[in-house]
């Protein structure tokens, strides 16, 4: 019989050194569910199709108080600890809004100062902290590969609970991408689905983590054009590359914006991420205005393309943008609960009472 928590069957060097696909192999319990969301590569396609049904789901059921009254339930009594040391707004108050719906309780870090951690406590005390009163931690931070770290060492201890990474470092976001993925499911439903389409990935390829989870993700579909569109010094590294080419995914590397809008079906604009620029202003001396979506680029964009954005945005699409019904970036982000109230049910196994709901 599969061991319920694999992550219990090695020990923490070895399981660091291994590649992502590695790792993904460590991170599910043996009926398919996530044990720990840390990676992209945890998702293949039967899972993203799961998922994103469920949300729809929950959504519906959503619509009236007794729907409302009813996923309130579902998870009442279960407890939340939201630990962001990161900034951050949309994704903890869309982690915050998903376990109300299912009603469960949270609690919240924001701030190492405001943590014992402060006092000197390691963040492995810290999280098996949290862990002994709360059933499930959601965490950001700018350190790549914390919440792995923080994954096993819970596993491996008497009170596992699940870890989901809301944001590491540079290198992943796997819950953005779920919701980018149930957004382009959703856009695309009526087109054949996500198989076939061209996406283009434009800004900070180099340090944005949606990009590199979402890109992975899409390696799940059939026949998929992916553009990347960014300055030389901030274009996607070659390590995601590599990964794509393995699985069939066709590239391209573009610097010219305007001529790679009227050729796709999705463009996902990204900020520039100076926040990591080794010399403080260094990206802004690449000219990056070149890659801002303004009013006058609606023309070239196909009339049934869509347009979506992680957020926060700045200047990379204009606001009268917004109106157009391509702009997809604010349904986007609120798809962003729905998916994640379907994945905490979902890891908590919850789908059977989320369908049985008869009240539509
Ligand atoms: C992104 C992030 O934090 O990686 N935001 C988000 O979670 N939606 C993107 C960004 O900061 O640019």
């Amino acid at each position: 019989m599969p061991v319920a928590d694999p992550l219990t069957t090695i020990g923490w060097e070895v399981f660091e050194a291994l590649d992502l696909i590695g790792k993904a192999g460590y991170l599910q319990a043996p009926d398919g569910r996530e044990n720990h969301v840390l990676i992209a590569q945890q998702f293949g396609r039967a899972r993203l199709e799961t998922l994103g049904a469920l949300a729809t789901r929950i959504r519906r059921i959503s619509k009236d108080e007794a729907g409302l009254r009813y996923l309130r339930g579902i998870m009442a009594g279960r407890r939340a600890m939201l630990y962001f040391t990161q900034p951050s707004s949309r994704t903890f108050l869309s982690f915050c809004a998903a376990c109300q719906i299912l009603g469960i309780g949270i609690g919240e870090v924001r701030d190492t100062a405001t943590s014992s951690e402060f006092k000197g406590e390691t963040q492995e005390d810290s999280v098996r902290t949290f862990g002994s009163y709360f059933d499930l931690i959601v965490m950001r931070s700018q350190l790549g590969g914390l919440a792995e770290r923080m994954a096993w060492v819970l596993s491996n201890t008497t009170r596992p609970v699940p870890i989901i990474n809301a944001g590491s470092g540079k290198d992943q976001h796997p819950t953005q991408a779920l919701l980018d993925i149930y957004t382009l499911q959703r856009s695309f439903e009526t087109r054949g689905g996500i198989d076939g389409k061209s996406v283009a990935f434009v800004g900070d390829l180099a340090r944005g983590r949606t990009v590199r989870s979402l890109a992975w993700l899409l390696t799940n579909y059939r026949d998929m054009t992916l553009y990347f569109v960014a300055p030389k010094e901030l274009q996607i590294g070659s390590d995601i590359l590599e990964l794509l080419h393995r699985r069939g995914v066709r590239t391209v590397l573009e610097e010219d914006f305007a001529a790679v809008i009227p050729k796709v079906d999705a463009i996902y604009m990204t900020r520039i991420q100076d926040e990591w620029d080794a010399q403080p202003g260094a990206s802004g001396k690449l000219g990056t205005d070149r890659y801002h979506f303004t009013a006058a680029h609606l023309a070239q964009l196909r009339p049934d393309a869509i347009l979506m954005h992680p957020f926060p945005r700045r200047q990379e699409i204009a606001v009268e943008v917004d109106r157009d019904p391509r702009a997809m970036y604010w349904r986007q982000m609120r798809n962003g609960m729905w998916i994640r109230c379907a994945l905490i049910a979902s890891m908590f196994r919850r789908e059977q009472e989320i369908e049985s709901y008869d009240g539509r």
